[in-house]
């Protein structure tokens, strides 16, 4: 069975685009692989949260993953800094990781550009931390967006260098695990192609909202004047509206507004109105599922900490090896 890892960093609620971007397809892969979930808290310090709101944003993202399907017996859910083995490996592999090397990555890069006050260490080694993530379970795969491409290739590049460097064919060579068609892009609210927390919370929908605020945001979203001849292309707002009717209504009702759009017939208040509702409808399920865990932690860390059970055996299988192949066994 392949070993497939994942890892989300808790800055918050988890939003459709996240659900149809990963979630869905994270429910499906559990049936077939052998995965590792992981909630990145020791990334999400670079940005230096509060922690309280570091340790809420935790149990949420928990609550949320949990809500959306994914089930402890099946797959391991844990948390990044219950598993401390991967700050060991980190520590290891950087030993063969240049600084320049680090310092070419985009996302420094563009951190560089967007917040020159906070060009902490942590950001210049986050693919040292994130390569250990994913060797130290040995994963095959690894469910990645664009954004994180070069991080995994980075990964690649410092397992082999591990093994070249110890003439070891330790560390398999984890590759992109594409959802292919399966993928769908959600756009925000706001008219911008992607529904982004990071670019604007307005624009997205939470799977934990409640029908009365997906009603008001879906109300509020943008759109435009409104088609005056017969077969004028949509702008990108409209064509967003749409997009997310795909996702969350019947064909036939997405039939009935692109019909009503053709004919310049088109009201976007009634649109906006189904559109909720048909939001609401597929919600529903995980959003009851997020209001009863959330009340119930018990559960919770029952979860967590099977979870850390589990990842912990496979990390520290993983560090004997490797501190054996260094040499770090004088006894
Ligand atoms: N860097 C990822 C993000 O920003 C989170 C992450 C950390 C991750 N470690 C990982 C993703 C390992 C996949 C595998 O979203």
């Amino acid at each position: 069975m392949d070993r497939v890892l994942s890892g989300i960093r808790p800055t918050g609620y988890l939003h459709l685009g996240n659900y149809f971007g990963a979630l869905k397809n994270f429910v499906r892969m559990q049936e077939e692989n052998n995965c590792y979930f992981f909630i990145a808290d020791y990334h999400s310090l670079t940005t230096h949260p509060k922690p309280g709101d570091l340790r809420t944003n935790i149990k949420n993202v928990l609550v949320d993953y949990l809500a959306a399907g994914l089930d402890p017996e099946k797959c391991t859910i844990y948390i990044q800094s219950d598993v401390p083995e991967v700050c060991e490996l980190a520590l290891l592999l950087g030993m063969n990781v240049y600084v320049g090397e680090l310092q070419r990555v985009s996302s420094f890069k563009e951190k560089v550009r967007r917040q020159p006050d906070n060009i902490n260490a942590g950001l210049l080694t986050y693919p040292i931390l994130m390569a250990s993530d994913i060797l130290i379970h040995r994963a095959d795969k690894v469910p990645v967006g664009k954004d994180q491409e070069q991080h995994l290739e980075m990964t690649r590049d410092f397992a082999q260098r591990f093994n070249h460097i110890y003439g070891v064919d330790y560390f398999k060579l984890p590759v992109a695990y594409n959802f292919g068609e399966n993928l769908v892009k959600i756009p925000g609210l706001d008219g911008s192609n992607k529904m982004s927390k990071s670019d604007n919370e307005a624009s997205c929908i939470f799977l934990s909202d409640s029908p009365e605020v997906i009603c008001k945001k879906v109300m509020k979203a943008v759109s435009d004047s409104g088609p005056t001849e017969a077969g004028q292309s949509k702008s990108q707002a409209v064509e967003n509206l749409f997009s997310l009717m795909e996702a969350v209504s019947t064909p036939d009702t997405v039939a009935f507004f692109e019909e009503a759009y053709q004919k310049c017939e088109i009201r976007y208040g009634d649109m906006k109105k189904q559109l909720a509702k048909d939001i609401t409808h597929f919600v529903a399920p995980i959003y009851e599922r997020i209001i009863t865990l959330r009340s119930d932690d018990d559960y919770l860390s029952k979860v967590a900490k099977l979870g850390a059970e589990k990842a912990r055996e496979s990390a520290s299988k993983t560090i004997r090896e490797v501190r054996e192949i260094i040499g770090i066994n004088y006894n």
